[in-house]
């Protein structure tokens, strides 16, 4: 597939993409790094409904094939800074791309869009991410470094190991 793809908020009708590629992705990609009970929890814990509400608060960004309109992949911004940190920080919340996309730069696209909003728009001085271990050699090459190791509590069962990784904007 040819890799033009435009990026712009999600709306709702792009909650089913949004929920199966966050599925697909970590089914496909994160079980390098977790046990398959773990990835079963992670995958399953979110219900496509749960996503409108940050759909309609405009923190879902996605991309776009500009052929045929498929959802390539999408990014999560919370827009409500981290409370503990002096400076305006940001979290990234989630960062999915369809693994069989076959179009490259979706993750960086992506990535580069959120900043720019996180910067811009929410005159944001830092931002934050719990990267999944199988992505945080992706967030190095987008520019963050490691912050401190920390969990990523799924249920009461499941808690996943994460890097939290930080980028001054
Ligand atoms: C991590 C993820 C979002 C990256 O998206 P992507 O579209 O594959 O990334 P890009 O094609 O834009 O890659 C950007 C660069 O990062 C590199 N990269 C991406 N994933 C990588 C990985 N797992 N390991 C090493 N390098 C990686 C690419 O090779 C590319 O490098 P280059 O610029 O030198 O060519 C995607 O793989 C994904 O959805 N993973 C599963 C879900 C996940 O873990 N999300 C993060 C949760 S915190």
């Amino acid at each position: 597939m040819a890799g033009n793809f435009t990026i712009r908020f999600a709306s709702e009708k792009d909650v089913e993409s949004i929920h199966r590629i966050r599925v697909t992705a970590i089914r496909a990609k994160c079980s390098s790094h977790y046990k398959q009970e773990d990835i079963n929890s992670w995958a399953a814990r979110l219900q496509k409904e749960d996503f409108l509400p940050e759909i309609n608060a405009c923190e879902i960004t996605v991309a776009e094939h500009v052929e045929d309109g498929k959802i390539l992949g999408f990014g999560h911004l919370i827009t409500s800074p981290v409370k503990e940190c002096e400076q305006k920080t940001l979290m990234i919340k989630g960062l999915f791309v369809d693994s069989h996309c076959g179009v490259k730069g979706v993750g960086s696209a992506l990535m580069k869009e959120i900043e720019q909003r996180a910067r811009d728009k929410e005159e944001a001085d830092i931002l934050i991410v719990e990267a999944a271990l199988n992505a945080v050699e992706f967030y190095k090459k987008c520019g963050f470094t490691f912050l401190q190791l920390t969990t990523h509590r799924i249920s009461e069962q499941v808690c996943l190991e994460c890097h939290k990784m930080i980028k001054k904007l």
